[in-house]
């Protein structure tokens, strides 16, 4: 509850799921094959389908993913990969898990997404691979960065659903994209990942490393590389081709919350609100994500609108400036400028697919009032 008698706290995401997901899971169960079944390639050329790309890997999670995609792409000790530093901390640390250096570069103001002439001037020799983020779920300019000419993991995890300004659905371009499905996302299976791709070469090799090294036409026994344990079940898939069936509903619902939003916070001076689509980009909405106008703390926005029975979070921290990347690569202050700003007032408001029109408002008014502009 909170202190507004009478009123349910709102909370920051709620997952939309339904008889078809119980159903689907009960035929898996019923089945006897959880793991390693007919779902998981269902799922993949499903996925794939979807977004038109031309394969798919299923994975545990979208770290997962994207600790594949880097090695895949080659990148291996003592290598670099430029990415962003708004954004959370897996995109960054896939890098580190192969003893790579994220070499980060500063964000756009507007779209808040990697700049692409940033990254240009932070590549070196040792650099092999760009690891762009499409935050949350704005697309990131990939053809300026396929200009650079070097290998590219994008990571997807919050942007299913967006489009390019070409055309081209994210995820669908070619190089290894990484989404993510956890709780919160547009599709969830509770945990779990996808790695959509171009080239059926890098598919086998990221097929063979989530199932622990093993070729595709070898027994259990014999593993020719190096691999993990990254598998998605069968009941995560089932769950995900369920979600899928329901996808253009859950994007229209999600983009219908923010138009609300867009109207609700037009009048609060000061607030950053995401960008609309440009050029024709086009957004997966995944979080609504506001700046609090300067001169604000945020830490004590967030606190009094849980005052006001509504979840937020400080979303995104910058990951430079973590206790680890400090330590670990020496981060400071002051280095990335617009992240640091951008991160230092970011608040992620309740969003979910059946957000009704009056929690929309009942959030908006409690942040007006929260300014002092209520
Ligand atoms: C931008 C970004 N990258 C990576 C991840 C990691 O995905 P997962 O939580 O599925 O491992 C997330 C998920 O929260 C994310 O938002």
């Amino acid at each position: 509850m909170g202190a507004e008698a009478g009123t349910e706290e709102i909370p920051l995401a709620r997952p939309v799921l339904g008889e078809e997901e119980e159903r689907a899971i009960l035929e898996v169960l019923r089945s006897g094959q959880l793991s390693l079944g007919p779902r998981v390639p269902a799922f993949e050329q499903a996925f794939a389908a979807r977004l038109g790309a031309a394969h798919a890997s299923a994975v545990s999670s979208g770290t997962a993913g994207l600790h594949l995609a880097l090695r895949a792409v080659g990148v291996s000790d003592g290598d670099e990969v430029v990415t962003s530093p708004f954004s959370f901390v897996a995109s960054a640390n896939a890098a580190v898990f192969e003893r790579a250096r994220p070499v980060f570069a500063d964000i756009d103001p507007v779209t808040l997404n990697l700049d692409p002439s940033a990254a240009a001037a932070a590549v070196t020799d040792r650099t092999t691979a760009i690891l762009p983020v499409h935050i949350f779920g704005y697309p990131a300019d990939l053809p300026a960065f396929e200009r650079l000419g070097l290998p590219i993991v994008e990571d997807a995890c919050e942007a299913l659903g967006a489009v390019h300004a070409d055309g081209v659905a994210v995820g669908a371009r070619g190089n290894p994209a990484v989404f993510g499905f956890y709780a919160n996302k547009q599709l969830t299976t509770g945990e779990g990942g996808m790695v959509t791709l171009g080239d059926a070469a890098l598919k086998e090799r990221i097929d063979s490393e989530r199932n622990q090294g093993r070729a595709p036409d070898m027994g259990w026994l014999d593993h020719d590389r190096l691999g993990f344990n990254y598998r998605l079940s069968d009941l995560a898939c089932a769950i995900g081709l369920a979600q899928l069936e329901r996808l253009d509903g859950l994007l229209a619902a999600r983009a219908r919350v923010a138009a609300r939003y867009a109207e609700a916070l037009a009048g609060i001076e000061g607030l950053g609100l995401p960008c609309p689509d440009t050029g024709g980009d086009v957004r997966g909405w995944f979080v609504y994500v506001v700046q609090v106008p300067h001169g604000h703390d945020r830490d004590d926005v967030l606190r009094a609108l849980r005052e006001h029975g509504i979840q937020s979070k400080p979303y995104l921290p910058a990951i430079h400036l973590m206790s680890f990347y400090r330590e670990t690569f020496g981060h400071r202050e002051g280095e990335f400028p617009v992240c640091e700003d951008v991160a230092a007032r970011s608040v992620a408001l309740p969003f979910f697919p059946e957000m009704t029109d009056g929690q929309v408002e009942r959030v908006a008014q409690g942040l007006a009032r929260v300014l002092g502009q209520g």
